[in-house]
């Protein structure tokens, strides 16, 4: 947009405001080095990084109408939802302040995700993302610039701290880290550096149990606050993102392996032996596993698994072992999850 064109788009706006409607998709992701742990506000007690997947996603169209008192409408899935508002009105309120052209708005949000509601996979990462994307979008009309993804990082962060690394991919940092240029607890950046083999990586998520976990992810980061291990944990994040950086830049799959499933089990572990303790996995979870390994020592195949704050199992393996996982996973490993059912993702460059 050119200067007078901006000016005149400024003015018109003060006078009139101004409608835009966007519509952005954004994906989930899956940590490989986790966030476990945070301070006010969404600071991370330790970096993490994370694959961004392409398939499981939310697409989500904003109306922003200009309005002297603003509301949040919401459709989820083609249906009034008025109970997913509060948590939308109070990301709206915490981000203000960066955004304080949002004052002036009634946002009528409509989402849907392409994953089923109540599959246990997340929806705060791929929802907070996009709707972060969406706000980003209006600020780059108002402005006449291009959008701001570090932005859309920033504001997906203050809505749900993993939210932050599902702007971009296939592989993105949160959170300081002593070897990462440019890391920050505010925002996400792309990890550029990765050998080929990672761009190809695939994410089958086996269903070992959908619907709604025991203990959300909010109590699970609170319950680091006062956790025996706290420091020991934050330390070991630190440490495997040190040796998962040179990993990644070389390809050494064998490494990779290694330090991806010791951080799952190092993130159960931290709730297995929090005050009060909780378990999130269940016996398909670890029947999986032991079936993973068994077949990874058995084939040479470089496939691991990881899992998120939940019970089911990411099988994560390069593209061009597909054939064989998929055969596992349908000979074995589908009869651990409910309803036998799974989903097959891989990497993808974040949101649209
Ligand atoms: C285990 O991002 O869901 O998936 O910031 O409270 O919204 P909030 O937490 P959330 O925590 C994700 C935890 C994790 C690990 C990870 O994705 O790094």
């Amino acid at each position: 947009m050119n200067d007078q064109l901006l000016e005149e788009f400024k003015s018109n706006l003060k006078e009139n405001g101004f409608s835009y409607c966007t519509t952005h998709r954004a994906p989930s992701n899956i940590a490989l080095v986790k966030y476990w742990g945070k301070y006010d506000p969404q600071i991370p007690a330790n970096p993490s990084i994370s694959f961004t997947l392409s398939k499981a996603f939310t697409d989500t169209t904003v109306s922003f109408e200009p309005s002297k008192s603003p509301e949040i409408n919401l459709k989820f899935e083609g249906e009034a939802k008025p109970s997913f508002i509060p948590k939308i009105q109070s990301f709206v309120d915490r981000i203000e302040i960066y955004c304080p052209y949002l004052k002036g708005y009634s946002l009528n949000i409509e989402t849907s995700n392409s994953f089923p509601h109540s599959s246990g996979i997340a929806s705060s990462a791929s929802g907070m993302a996009a709707l972060a994307m969406a706000i980003c979008s209006l600020e780059a009309k108002l402005s006449g610039s291009e959008v701001d993804l570090k932005k859309a990082s920033f504001l997906a962060r203050l809505g749900s701290g993993s939210a932050a690394r599902s702007i971009e991919g296939p592989l993105m940092s949160w959170g300081f880290h002593k070897d990462i240029a440019e890391s920050s607890d505010l925002f996400a950046t792309p990890f550029l550096e990765a050998h080929p083999i990672f761009n190809t990586y695939q994410d089958a998520i086996l269903l070992v149990h959908k619907g709604v976990k025991s203990v959300s992810s909010t109590v699970g980061h609170n319950l680091m606050n006062n956790h025996p291990f706290a420091n020991q944990r934050f330390a070991q994040a630190n440490d495997h993102l040190a040796k998962l950086l040179p990993v990644l830049r070389g390809g050494e799959l064998d490494q990779f392996i290694e330090i991806v499933e010791l951080e799952a089990l190092s993130l159960h572990a931290m709730m297995l032996s929090s005050t009060p303790s909780y378990i999130l996995m269940q016996p398909g979870t670890l029947s999986i596993i032991q079936r993973i390994r068994t077949f990874r020592a058995e084939t040479n195949i470089p496939v691991c698994f990881t899992l998120d704050a939940g019970a089911n199992v990411h099988v994560l393996y390069p593209a061009e072992h597909k054939r064989r996982v998929i055969d596992l996973i349908d000979n074995e490993l589908a009869a651990f999850c409910e309803d036998e059912q799974y989903l097959i993702d891989e990497c993808g460059f974040g949101a649209k």
